[in-house]
């Protein structure tokens, strides 16, 4: 595969500029590739340019880019014609979480694009393995699953359908260097791909532990905030155990595994908020309650620590041990 690694050069096209478009369009152009943005619902374009444009003022205002955001709009077109996307070397599919409408979309997208495009989906839960049929040369497309906001958060999976070629998933893995990520390749198709399998294994103990009246919804948070939140970030799942003694863990496993809940379908707890019409912070009432205007306030404070939060992961990559290791060298 001679495929460039100069953003300037590899124009990316993302279909679909609700809220996690929008912001897969702000990192893109961030990372310098020109943009097309397609917003195919009519009346919808004019949202989203002003959500870019927020992007863009508070991404400045937290000092994430040293420009103003007409510097980095002139980088992204918005527009309504799957025709405007034919020069486009690699295709975001950020639309709902509808497979016959993404077929649909991709049906579009594949009549316009050039045979060796890449195509790739933004799905949340719906198979890549699926998802690639609906294109004429399936060992093209992949997965990639951000996470919103996409120009702050550090996380992206690329993944691999069945039919996909192992190389441009590689080859995506390169890029993503450029989008500010700390990318995870899932080399072969699993339903809930990597990291929302981690989630939700956690999601159904937390709420095994609150329907046996083990603790209060309130309490799971603070251990979840406090164990997974607090080392999580810096070390993931099994440098933690290393770092801690994987010994332990082994005989601790033992005994825990078998009492770990394995329930096949969602308890009473979630199914009883969402029957009675529960949306969380969108209509006030989830696992907590909220009052008029405490949903701005949480996304108020979630931006700032979004940034925050950023600044010190970047301070502690992956690698930081090996750069340690290297500084020391340089001063011996
Ligand atoms: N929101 C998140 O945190 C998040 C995280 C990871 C992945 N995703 C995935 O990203 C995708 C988009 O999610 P979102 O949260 O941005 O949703 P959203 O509702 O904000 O945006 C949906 C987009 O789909 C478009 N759309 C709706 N109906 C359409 C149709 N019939 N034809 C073409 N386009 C249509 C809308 O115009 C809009 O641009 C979904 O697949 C979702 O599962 C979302």
């Amino acid at each position: 595969m001679n495929k460039s690694k100069v953003p300037s050069d590899i124009p990316v096209g993302i279909v679909g500029l609700g809220l996690m478009g929008s912001s897969i369009a702000v990192c893109m152009s961030l990372a310098g590739h020109p943009v097309i943005g397609l917003e195919p619902m009519d009346g919808q374009k004019e949202k989203s340019r002003k959500r870019i444009q927020a992007h863009l003022q508070t991404a400045y205002n937290n000092g994430l880019v040293p420009n103003p955001p007409s510097h980095y709009l002139r980088n992204i077109q918005l527009a309504s014609e799957y025709e405007n996307l034919k020069d486009c070397k690699i295709i975001i599919e950020s639309v709902k979480e509808d497979q016959n409408i993404k077929f649909e979309v991709f049906r579009r997208v594949d009549e316009v694009v050039s045979p060796d495009a890449i195509i790739t989906s933004n799905t949340s839960a719906i198979p890549i393995s699926t998802l690639q049929d609906a294109v004429s040369n399936p060992q093209r497309f992949y997965g990639l699953h951000w996470m919103e906001p996409a120009h702050t958060t550090r996380f992206l999976e690329v993944i691999c359908g069945e039919k996909s070629d192992l190389e441009g998933g590689e080859y995506l893995y390169s890029l993503a260097e450029f989008w500010q990520k700390e990318a995870v390749l899932v080399r072969k198709d699993i339903r809930g791909f990597i990291a929302n399998r981690l989630m939700y294994a956690m999601y159904r103990e937390a709420m095994f532990l609150v329907e046996g009246e083990y603790a209060s919804v309130e309490d799971v948070d603070r251990a979840c905030r406090n164990v997974a939140g607090f080392a999580f970030p810096m070390m993931g799942v099994f440098r933690w155990m290393d770092f801690t003694g994987i010994d332990s863990y082994k005989k601790v496993m033992d005994e825990l595994f078998p009492t770990l809940s394995n329930a096949k379908a969602p308890g009473s707890l979630i199914t009883d908020i969402v029957d009675k019409g529960g949306r969380g912070v969108f209509n006030g009432k989830g696992f907590y309650e909220y009052s008029e205007g405490e949903k701005e306030l949480w996304e108020k404070a979630y931006t700032k620590f979004a940034f925050e939060i950023r600044d010190l992961a970047l301070q502690y990559p992956h690698d930081v041990v090996e750069k340690m290791k290297e500084e020391k060298k340089s001063k011996e």
